[in-house]
Order: structure tokens, then sequence, then C-alpha cells
């Protein structure tokens, strides 16, 4: 039987989530500048330097994350306290638990794992240095050279594409539990809205693979 401070943990973890995804939504976009026009994509990198109001978004996303992450690792914890060691005992769920649902925990880890490596090739470049002084900080700003040499190698683009091949799996099934928690059961219109959001997670997913492609095609056969 599922809690009502389960539930309540759950609706915390749809929140955030549709939050991060707005804020993937926004990111993938804007990835995609530096392949159009690389000036351009400096500008934004650098109306998204080290002010205060890119500042108190950073901490706004950060706190976003760990309420995700938080909330996910309590859930599951308890999930498996509550099942034991027969994980799949209840009648049926093997069949309409889809593999990425099981998987979700697992997904997040490997998305957050990703994201490590990811701040160190970006941020730990750019914000930080231009935070702290540690570092080069006439390329602070230049996102344009940073994306452009990380992906001149080419096990670089691999890695982001696992990367975003494994956040689409866990931003399709997470679509599914959000509206299930946010308590649309509604058959018809969970359908269409699954499909929807399934949509929506393959649009983010292929903008931001489309750079690291980009990238690899350009590098290999251009
Ligand atoms: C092709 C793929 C990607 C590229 C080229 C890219 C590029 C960048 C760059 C250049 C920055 C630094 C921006 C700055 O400090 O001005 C950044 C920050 C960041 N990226 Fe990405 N990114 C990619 C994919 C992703 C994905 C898939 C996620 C999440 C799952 C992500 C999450 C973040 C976060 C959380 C930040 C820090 C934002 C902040 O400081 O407020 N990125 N990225």
């Amino acid at each position: 039987m599922v809690s009502t401070s389960s539930i309540g943990r759950k609706l915390v973890m749809s929140i955030s989530g549709v939050f991060l995804v707005l804020f993937l939504l926004f990111h993938s976009l804007m990835n995609l500048v530096v392949i159009i026009s690389p000036e351009s994509y400096n500008a934004i990198c650098g109306f998204l330097g080290a002010n205060w109001y890119a500042l108190a978004g950073t901490a706004v996303l950060a706190g976003g994350f760990a309420v995700h992450i938080l909330m996910a690792t309590w859930l599951t914890w308890q999930n498996r306290r509550a099942r034991g060691s027969n994980r799949y005992a209840v009648t049926g769920q093997q069949d309409s638990v889809s593999w990425a649902s099981k998987n979700m925990f697992v997904l997040g880890l490997v998305v957050v794992g990703f994201l490590a490596l990811h701040f160190y090739n970006f941020w730990y470049k750019m914000q930080f240095v231009e935070l702290t002084g540690i570092g080069n900080h006439e390329l602070a700003a230049d996102g344009a050279y940073w994306v452009t040499q990380l992906f001149s190698q080419w096990y670089y683009c691999l890695i982001y594409i696992i990367w975003i091949v494994a956040l689409w799996f866990h931003l399709t099934h997470s679509v599914w539990s959000a509206l299930q928690t946010l308590g649309l059961s509604n058959t018809k219109w969970l359908t269409r809205i699954k499909v929807i959001g399934n949509i929506g997670a393959t649009i983010v997913c292929l903008l931001f693979v489309s750079v690291p492609v980009y990238f690899l095609i350009t590098n290999l056969f251009l």
C-alpha cells in the first residue's frame, strides 16, 4: 500500500522534475546556437556568467536537482525496504512496468554521473573561473571554444551521445510516472499526454544529441 507521505514525496519529485525539464528545454535550445552562430552562443554564455541573476538561477537549479535526487533516494530506499528481497512479487507488475520504470533510479544515477563529468568539462572551466579567478580567465566566457574543443575528441562525442540516450529513457518514463502521481489516471487523456510527453522528451534529446553528432560528422567526414 502507498502511504500519503510517499505520495507527497512523489509529488515533490514530479514538480521538481517538471522544473528540471523546463531547464533542459532551454539548455538544449541554447546549445543549438553553437552550431548556427558561435558568436551568439558566446553572447548567451556571457549573459549566463558570474552575475547575480545567473548565480541565483544556478542556486535555484542546484536546489531543484538536490530535492529531486534526495526524494528519489528516499523513495527507492523505502520501496526496497517494503518489498524486501522479493522486489517483483506483485502480480502482473512485471508486464505493466516497463524496463525504464524498474531502472529509473539507476538511470538517474547514470545521468547524474555524466553530469559530474559535464560540470568538469564546462562549469569548472567557465563559471568557476569567473567566480574564483583561478584558471584561464580569457576563455571563461568562450563557450563555443570549449564545446568545439571537447567535441573535437570523438570519444567525448560518444560519451555525450550515451549520456543523452540514458537521459531519454529517464525522461520518457518520468513523464508517465509524473502523470500518475499528479492523479491524471483517465486512460484516454493519460495516453494522449503520455504521447505528448514522449514527443517532448524526444525533441529535447534530439536537440541535445544534434550537437555532438554534428561535431562527430564534421570532424570525421568533412
Ligand atoms: C550537447 C550537450 C551539451 C552541451 C554542449 C552543454 C554545454 C554546456 C555549457 C557550455 C555550460 C556552461 C554555461 C555557462 O556557464 O555559461 C553548461 C552548463 C550546464 N549544463 Fe550543459 N550542455 C549539454 C548537455 C547537458 C545536459 C544533457 C544536461 C543535464 C542533464 C546539462 C546540464 C547542465 C547544467 C546543470 C549546467 C550548469 C548551469 C548553471 O551553471 O546554471 N547539460 N552546459
